[in-house]
């Protein structure tokens, strides 16, 4: 870390949140031109399968996370501690706001549907580290779900993919952490979000995780202060936000729009959506989930009902998913305001990751593994407080894991930081998040979030 960095964060420590913005490395991802005229897919977005010796490779139908055949053991020095994770559910149908008007396919859920019953084991947690649950009426209980087949839905495949992911999961961290076959609270918690497909996941990925339990309680908190999806309401953020994209500080987000007015009017032809509907042509995020969604489950991408001539090409679908990456890399690093707005909306979490830490360093927590079920919604934000160098669209399953280490001969502590199962990069001083000094990344929380207090009041601003 520089020493002007440090002395900056030190300033800091404590008091108000004095953000600096990183700009991340310059790609074929969030490079315009690229976007619009270059060639391909940025990743795979025709399989669940990423092949062995390409896996760590971008896959937005199941993305990399931590597994055996890749996972590098730091020195016998450092003894893990702690494991805190946040990944994006897995792959799932269009949510109902992006199905065109005439769907000219079917969706398979079945198998899915029973396992949304695990809402009958939500705990309401209303953790002190999240400065908003004081904002909000006490006797929160989770709303229930209805078991059949709904947009969106996790799918069967999608199911499969979760209980690979907690066996992955369970290959590398259940030793390593001692823990138990079957659920334990005082040494694990799982924790879902308002949205049912997160709980669908969670029964499948408990399944390979604890596969001696049947009956698991995850925690989910109110949706007036959830953290993880998040639901907090955050002016503050959703201002800055609007500058950068519809407002005056947009320019080059209105630019791209304007750049892809031939593709979105040959879309608009294939879907019959109105030109002038303002929800599908604010961002490319409608079409891309409507026509990743298919090809991730190897359904054909769309044609017109009217006139089956009429098809979306790939060409045409992999510009799409060029741009919605491009968006991605854009709202949450390139602009720069991404960097506050991303401390601003993903802030509380941080604020609870801080507390989960801090609560095991000083031996007041007996717990060892957390592990939070969410939504790219989720993940993108975290990625743009955290600054990473490369920023993407996270796909399906994509995964943060926050490891706690002791060093067994100074006692200190360390974290590193995995994205898509390696070493997270970031553009900030702190560099690679591999073993970095728990007291430098708390200084660089604090440098992005402040306390408790500064975000609410950030976010009310
Ligand atoms: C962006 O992509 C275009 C098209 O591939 C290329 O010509 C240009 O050099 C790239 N710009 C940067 C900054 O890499
Ligand atoms: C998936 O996409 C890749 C690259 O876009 C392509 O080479 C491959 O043939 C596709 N696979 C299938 C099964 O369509
Ligand atoms: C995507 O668009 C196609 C266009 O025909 C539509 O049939 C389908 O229902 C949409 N699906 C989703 C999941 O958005
Ligand atoms: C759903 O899956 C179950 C178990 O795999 C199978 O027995 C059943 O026939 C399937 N139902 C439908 C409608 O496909
Ligand atoms: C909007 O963003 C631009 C460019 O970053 C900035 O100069 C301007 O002050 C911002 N306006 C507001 C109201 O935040
Ligand atoms: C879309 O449809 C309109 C009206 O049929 C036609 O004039 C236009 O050329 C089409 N655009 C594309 C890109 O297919």
């Amino acid at each position: 870390m520089s020493k002007s960095f440090q002395v900056l964060l030190l300033s800091v420590a404590g008091a108000s949140a004095a953000v600096v913005h990183f700009p991340p490395s310059s790609t074929n991802i969030n490079n315009l031109t690229f976007a619009l005229s270059g060639t391909g897919p940025p990743g795979i977005f025709n399989s669940s399968v990423t092949p062995n010796k390409e896996y760590g490779t971008y896959n937005w139908c199941n993305m990399p996370h931590v597994r055996t055949k890749e996972y590098k053991t730091p020195s016998q020095d450092f003894e893990l501690t702690f494991v805190e994770l946040i990944h994006r559910h897995h792959k799932r149908t269009p949510y109902a706001s992006n199905t065109f008007p005439v769907e000219g396919i079917t969706w398979d859920c079945n198998g899915t549907g029973p396992v949304a019953g695990l809402a009958r084991h939500w705990q309401a947690s209303t953790p002190s580290a999240n400065p908003f649950t004081t904002l909000a009426s006490p006797g929160f209980v989770g709303s229930t779900y209805g078991s059949q087949c709904q947009f969106p839905s996790i799918t069967g495949a999608g199911l499969d993919d979760s209980l690979t992911h907690g066996v992955d999961l369970r290959g590398v961290y259940s030793k390593r952490l001692g823990l138990k076959d079957t659920f334990d609270p005082s040494e694990a918690r799982i924790r879902v979000t308002n949205n049912a497909i997160t709980s669908q996941v969670a029964s499948g990925l408990l399944r390979g995780l604890f596969p001696k339990s049947d009956h698991i309680q995850v925690q989910i908190e109110s949706s007036t202060f959830d953290s993880l999806e998040p639901t907090y309401s955050c002016s503050g953020a959703d201002s800055l936000r609007n500058n950068f994209t519809t407002g005056s500080g947009g320019q080059l987000w209105q630019q791209h729009l304007t750049d892809a007015a031939p593709l979105y009017n040959k879309l608009d032809n294939v879907s019959g959506i109105p030109g002038d509907d303002f929800g599908w042509h604010m961002s490319f995020d409608h079409y891309y989930d409507n026509m990743s969604a298919k090809q991730c489950h190897a359904k054909p991408l769309p044609c017109n009902v009217d006139n089956p001539s009429l098809c979306v090409t790939q060409d045409e679908a992999d510009t799409v998913f060029r741009l919605g990456n491009w968006e991605y890399s854009y709202l949450f690093r390139d602009a720069p305001d991404s960097a506050a707005y991303s401390a601003l909306r993903y802030g509380a979490f941080a604020l609870e990751l801080k507390s989960h830490l801090q609560d095991v360093i000083q031996g007041k927590s007996t717990l060892r593994y957390v592990q939070n079920i969410a939504h790219d919604g989720s993940v993108a934000p975290l990625l743009g407080l955290l600054q990473i160098d490369v920023m993407v669209w996270p796909g399906m399953g994509s995964e943060v894991v926050f490891e706690l280490y002791r060093n067994k001969r100074s006692s200190q502590y360390f974290i590193r930081v995995l994205w898509s199962g390696q070493p997270m990069k970031t553009s900030t001083p702190l560099g690679v998040l591999d073993m970095v000094k728990i007291e430098d990344f708390f200084n660089y929380l604090d440098s992005m979030v402040g306390s408790g207090s500064d975000l609410v009041q950030g976010c009310s601003s």
